[in-house]
């Protein structure tokens, strides 16, 4: 298994692009005012949050620390914002930290051994932990105890230490990528899934209120429905969208002024974007609806392979627009209805389309 994960430019580039390649100092500030910051404040995933509540809710009536947690899920759908509530709910610190970030086993034995009792220790990317660390960190959630090497070669000696029993939250977008014995040690495992549109619709409300914005009920929902089922997308294009409603209207926001704002910033109603939009009109228009290959994909549009395999394509494959085949990548009949384009006749009357898709 690939540990030194190849894609870290293509996510890191996901990340920015979702959180807006804009994000200011001014976006950032907004988005921590709108985390919610308790259990009920947290809209949706209805499952998640009642297990993660008698997870929580057990441990403190036992007086005790609560279960270690994995949060897996795509970005922006959360899991950030949960491990600081566990913390909240728990009434305990919470440390951040990141995957990346430990490098060294060391530095992880310098964070768990000054982690105070019942203390939250928050690991983001957990699948980009180095190995060494990650063997440490096996120990340290199991028994509450880590062994510091002291010394080098044959006269080195390993110095056991014990740890205060501390919670650990583990975040990741590739739950795939983790190694079986860290995900079973984890106590619980909430697995995030993508919002309804009437979830996200809270979630506009909710973020529209604490920015003291005016959305009526169509305007929220324009604005949900071209989210792609991530509430960070949704407070992003609320922002926008209010910026729009001031500029050019009085400043409220209703169906015509959150698609008129989100039409100027090429979110689309089904919430594809520049990207998106480039990727499929080049499949569509350059090589009749494929298959081609990624790499060739790639050059058309004038990105990176990693970029449009990870940023542009999951979304597409979800929203069933396009099709990841051992041929290569194949749009499907709604890819053309979506862009308004007439499948070719080879298309439409047989070859791989028609074996694919049954049509
Ligand atoms: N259930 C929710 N209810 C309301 N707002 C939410 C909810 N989940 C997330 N948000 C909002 O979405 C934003 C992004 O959430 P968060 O940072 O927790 O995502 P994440 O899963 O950690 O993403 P990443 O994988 O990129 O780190 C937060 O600022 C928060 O305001
Ligand atoms: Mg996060």
């Amino acid at each position: 298994m690939n540990w030194d994960d190849t894609s870290d430019a293509a996510e890191d580039s996901a990340e920015a692009r979702l959180v807006g390649a804009d994000a200011d100092g001014e976006d950032q500030a907004v988005e921590a005012a709108l985390r919610p910051k308790s259990l009920g404040e947290f809209v949706g995933q209805e499952r998640v949050r009642e297990q993660l509540d008698l997870v929580l809710r057990a441990a403190r009536q036992r007086g005790a620390t609560a279960d270690h947690v994995l949060l897996s899920g795509a970005p922006g759908l959360g899991k950030t914002t949960l491990s600081m509530i566990i913390a909240a709910e728990m009434g305990a610190p919470i440390r951040i930290t990141s995957g990346p970030a430990i490098q060294h086993a060391g530095d992880l034995a310098a964070i768990l051994s000054s982690l105070q009792e019942g203390e939250v220790l928050f690991l983001d990317e957990i699948h980009r932990m180095s190995r060494p660390a990650e063997e440490m960190l096996y120990m340290a959630m199991e028994d509450f105890r880590v062994d510091v090497i002291v010394g080098k070669g044959p006269g080195a000696t390993a110095i056991p230490l014990e740890l205060p029993p501390f919670t650990l939250v583990g975040a990741t977008t590739r739950a795939g990528l983790l190694p079986p014995p860290l995900r079973d040690r984890f106590g619980f495992t909430a697995h995030m899934e993508f919002y309804e549109p009437a979830e996200l619709h809270r979630v506009v409300h909710r973020s529209a209120g604490l920015l003291d914005v005016r959305v009526d009920g169509a305007g929220a929902a324009e604005i949900a429905g071209r989210s792609r089922g991530t509430p960070r997308i949704a407070n992003r294009l609320l922002r926008r969208v209010r910026d729009y409603a001031q500029v050019k209207a009085d400043g409220a926001i209703t169906q015509e002024i959150a698609a008129a704002a989100l039409a100027v910033y090429e979110v689309d109603e089904r919430g594809l974007d520049r990207l998106d939009r480039a990727v499929l009109g080049a499949l569509l228009k350059l090589f009749g609806g494929g298959p081609v290959g990624l790499s060739t994909l790639a050059v058309a549009v004038g990105e990176e392979r990693e970029t449009v395999e990870e940023v542009a394509e999951p979304f597409l494959v979800r929203e069933g627009l396009l099709a990841r085949t051992p041929r290569g990548r194949v749009a499907t009949p709604a890819a053309w209805a979506h862009l308004g384009l007439t499948p070719p006749p080879a298309a439409a009357g047989g070859g791989a389309q028609q074996d694919l898709f049954g049509g």
